[in-house]
């Protein structure tokens, strides 16, 4: 799959020594066997179930909702990442999510990365590549990773699936208190006892929290109809 968020590479291996290269390993010192095994481990490690009840009944309405509306993109369920489009990048200009992601991963710096791991051939990277949008992803998992979209700057399922003009302007990260009505985390609270939470900005280059949003993406949808689909999102 094209994944990576703007989906510039299809190896888990590159990307991962790309990440470590990052943060400071350089290519003598990368410690290979435990990058190997955190990838193994990765490749079918299954998320944590909800801790909260599940509607059984509502989430078997979500089903055909997110069968018809979200399924070619991300997978045909929580387990089965089957689908037309999985794993491939949709446009920008299809998505509108916040660019500036996507343009801060330029050609040139596609072009440069190939020079890292000179003296190391069988590492060097083959597999970066520029494309011109964000990659459709499997949601394994969804219920834990808000908030959401790449620059994560919607905090809950219930809101990506509102409109953006109605997604909260400004909310707080770092919390790890769970809001089980909007499947998120709590992002209403800026500070508990000696803990200041990240103040986080939609307005702000970058973190533009519009995008994924209009008929495709669910966000006309009936009241009961986004209920039933969240209710079912949390069985992923
Ligand atoms: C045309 C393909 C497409 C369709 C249809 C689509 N999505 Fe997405 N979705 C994307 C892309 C691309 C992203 C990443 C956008 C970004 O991060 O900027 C995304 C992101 C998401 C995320 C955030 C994932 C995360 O880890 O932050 C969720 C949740 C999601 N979609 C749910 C849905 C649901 C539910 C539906 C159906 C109502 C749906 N999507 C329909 C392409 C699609």
């Amino acid at each position: 799959m094209e994944l990576h968020w703007d989906g510039n590479n299809t190896s888990v291996d590159e990307r991962n020594r790309s990440a470590a290269f990052g943060t400071g390993a350089l290519p003598p010192t990368l410690d290979r066997p435990s990058i190997h095994r955190t990838e193994d481990w990765l490749l079918d490690a299954a998320p944590p179930a909800y801790p909260y009840p599940v509607d059984a009944a509502l989430a078997s309405k979500g089903k055909p909702v997110y069968a018809e509306h979200c399924a070619r993109c991300h997978g045909a369920s929580g387990t089965d990442f089957t689908g037309e489009l999985v794993g491939k990048v949709t446009p920008i200009d299809v998505i509108k999510t916040d660019r500036h992601r996507l343009d801060s991963y330029s050609f040139a710096l596609c072009v440069n990365q190939g020079q890292l791991y000179a003296a190391y051939p069988s590492e060097r990277f083959q597999h970066f590549r520029k494309t011109n949008g964000y990659a459709n992803q499997p949601l394994d998992g969804v219920w834990l990773r808000a908030p959401y979209l790449h620059n994560g700057s919607v905090p809950n399922l219930w809101s990506l699936l509102e409109p953006s003009s109605m997604r909260p302007a400004s909310f707080f990260r770092g919390y790890d208190v769970y809001d089980p009505r909007n499947v998120g985390f709590v992002a209403t609270v800026g500070k508990e006892g000696q803990k200041a939470f990240f103040a986080y900005d939609t307005t702000l280059p970058g973190n533009g929290n519009f995008g994924h949003e209009g008929p495709a993406y669910g966000t006309d949808l009936p009241e009961d109809s986004k209920q039933a689909l969240i209710e079912y999102l949390k069985t992923f």
